[in-house]
This record gives C-alpha cells, sequence and structure tokens, in this order.
C-alpha cells in the first residue's frame, strides 16, 4: 500500500508529495512541528498537541493556517488514509515559500502545512519496554528557546547520533551547570533511592512535553512522591530508577546511563507502572 501525506491542501501518494524549494522550512527551518502516537487508529493527546502547536506558532509568529477543527479532520483522515493502527501521526507547518531573504517574507505568505503517518513496530517497542534502554550525555549545545517545537533540530540530530553510535537509544542533554536538560527527542526522568520521582522544571531550555504532563497527572493521582527540579548525572547514575518520555513512546525505563547501570539494571517499578497505566489517563479522540 503506498503512503499518502497532506500537503497545503491536497492527499498525495508520498512518491509526489514535495514542497517547493523556497519553502523557508527547507531553506532557514523555519517552521514548527508535533508528533502525536496514534493508537488502535485513533489519536492520542490531540488537543495538548495542536494547543502546543498554536503557543510555538505564536512564539514564531507564524499564523495558524487553518482552524485547530480542521487541522484535526486532517490528522485523523492522514491517520485514516494510511491504515494507521500503531504509529504517529506527523504534522509540520512552516512559514511558507518565498524569496530566499532572512527576514519574514510578504504579509499574505501562506504557511506550509504537511501532515504524514505511519506505522510503528509494536513488537519491538514493547521489547525495548521490557528490557529497558540506555542513554548517554552530551554537552547541552542548543539554542535558549527549545521551548518551541521548532523543525532546527540539528543539535538533536547530532546528540541521536552519538547516542546510536555508542550503542544507546537516547541522549541526554547536559547544561553547563551540570544538570540534565531533557533527550535530543524525550523529556528525562529519574526516581531517587527514597522513592521520589524527580524531573526537571518546564522553562525555555527544555520542551514540555505532553507524555511528560500526563505522566505528572498519573502521578499526582497515586500519590507518588514527586520532586520538579533539575537533577545532575551523577546523580542520576545513583538513582533508583530513570526512564524517559516521548509521545512515540509514552513511558520508556531508561537502565543504564553512560555505561553504568541504573538501580539493579532492570526497567523500575514506578516507570514501569506509569507506563501500564499511561492510557487511562491520556485523551484518546
Ligand atoms: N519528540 N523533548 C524533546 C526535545 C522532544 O523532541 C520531544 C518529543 C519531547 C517529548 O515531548 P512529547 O511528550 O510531547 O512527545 C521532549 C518527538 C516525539 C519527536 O521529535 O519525534
Amino acid at each position: 500500500m503506498s503512503r499518502i501525506a497532506y500537503v497545503n491542501g491536497r492527499y498525495l501518494p508520498l512518491a509526489h508529495a514535495s514542497v517547493n524549494i523556497e519553502d523557508r522550512g527547507y531553506q532557514f527551518s523555519d517552521g514548527v512541528y508535533e508528533v502525536c502516537e496514534v493508537r488502535g487508529g485513533r489519536l492520542v493527546d490531540e488537543r495538548r498537541h495542536i494547543e502546543r502547536l498554536q503557543r510555538s506558532l505564536s512564539e514564531l509568529r507564524i499564523a495558524m493556517p487553518m482552524t485547530p477543527e480542521s487541522l484535526g479532520a486532517v490528522l485523523h483522515e492522514v491517520v485514516r488514509r494510511n491504515r494507521v493502527r500503531w504509529g504517529i501521526v506527523y504534522l509540520q507547518i512552516t512559514r511558507g515559500v518565498a524569496r530566499r531573504d532572512h527576514a519574514f517574507p510578504p504579509p499574505g505568505t501562506r504557511p506550509s502545512v504537511v501532515v504524514t503517518a505511519r506505522n510503528l513496530d509494536f513488537a519491538t517497542a514493547e521489547r525495548l519496554a521490557g528490557e529497558g534502554v540506555a542513554v548517554i550525555s552530551v554537552p547541552d549545545n542548543r539554542w535558549d528557546r527549545v521551548d518551541i517545537k521548532s523543525v532546527s533540530l540539528l543539535p538533536n540530530v547530532l546528540a541521536k547520533q552519538t547516542a546510536r553510535e555508542q550503542g544507546a537509544r537516547e541522549a541526554w542533554f547536559v547544561d553547563r551547570q551540570g544538570f540534565v536538560t531533557e533527550g535530543s527527542s524525550s523529556n528525562a526522568w529519574i526516581v531517587t533511592r527514597n522513592g521520589t520521582v524527580v524531573t526537571r522544571q518546564v522553562d525555555n531550555a527544555i520542551l514540555k512535553g505532553i507524555t511528560r504532563t500526563v505522566v505528572l497527572d498519573i502521578i499526582a493521582a497515586q500519590g507518588l512522591k514527586l520532586d520538579i527540579r533539575p537533577f545532575t548525572m551523577e546523580e542520576a547514575q545513583q538513582a533508583r530508577e530513570a526512564f524517559i518520555t516521548s509521545a512515540s513512546q509514552t513511558v520508556m525505563p531508561v537502565v543504564k546511563i553512560d555505561s553504568r547501570p541504573v538501580g539493579n539494571g532492570a526497567p523500575g517499578l514506578i516507570a514501569s507502572a506509569l507506563r501500564r497505566d499511561f492510557y487511562r489517563f491520556a485523551e484518546i479522540s
């Protein structure tokens, strides 16, 4: 079955889906994106993803090109046309097509909208969650507005590649003060020896993950101990558990940090429980 993409109002086979080479996403990575999990053909936390998209757009002064309702309809339609049962839907909006000039294009330039969707390998994801994954640390060399979900991801790309080359699944960015900010495509968490869940506060230095928000709801509902603060790599290596969160992997236990085992080297009880309970707290539409 050939995959279908939505490009500026049309549903096209992937081989024919393209954008203009003067698109500002291509020229300047002048655009934003969202990744939403698809489960049983439905969207997980669509409302929150669209809200975050609107915030990213407004921070970059790109106009929302259609209503949230119409955008939602496109997301569902791309999922349907690609027969995605479990996977992701990807949405990208750029400042549009204009002759190359760093400053904003003329008023009235229409933002470009692209949506794709694909199935992920459920068995592999479950196996990874059962075994836990390894993370490595890299210096955080990103700009100071990574709260905006922009498609400008070069440091993240390089960090992820470094992780892969070292046999790890994720790279954790460490800031100049020695604190972990977040992963290259996930938020970072630990559980201390006394059972307190720790994750960094949201500000301009991390993305406010939708999965993170839902996990905080679960933690509150279950009365787990929580400390919203930064943690260092040393603290993470001494922790009882560690895990990462993102739309495509919900809660993924971390069992190794910079080659040292976390806790007893197996996925932690709290991480596994949060993963198990996730869909009771997420919004499915
Ligand atoms: N990444 N931090 C970064 C840098 C991310 O790129 C992501 C998501 C997250 C987690 O956010 P959420 O829980 O809303 O997915 C945190 C997506 C999945 C990606 O780039 O593919």
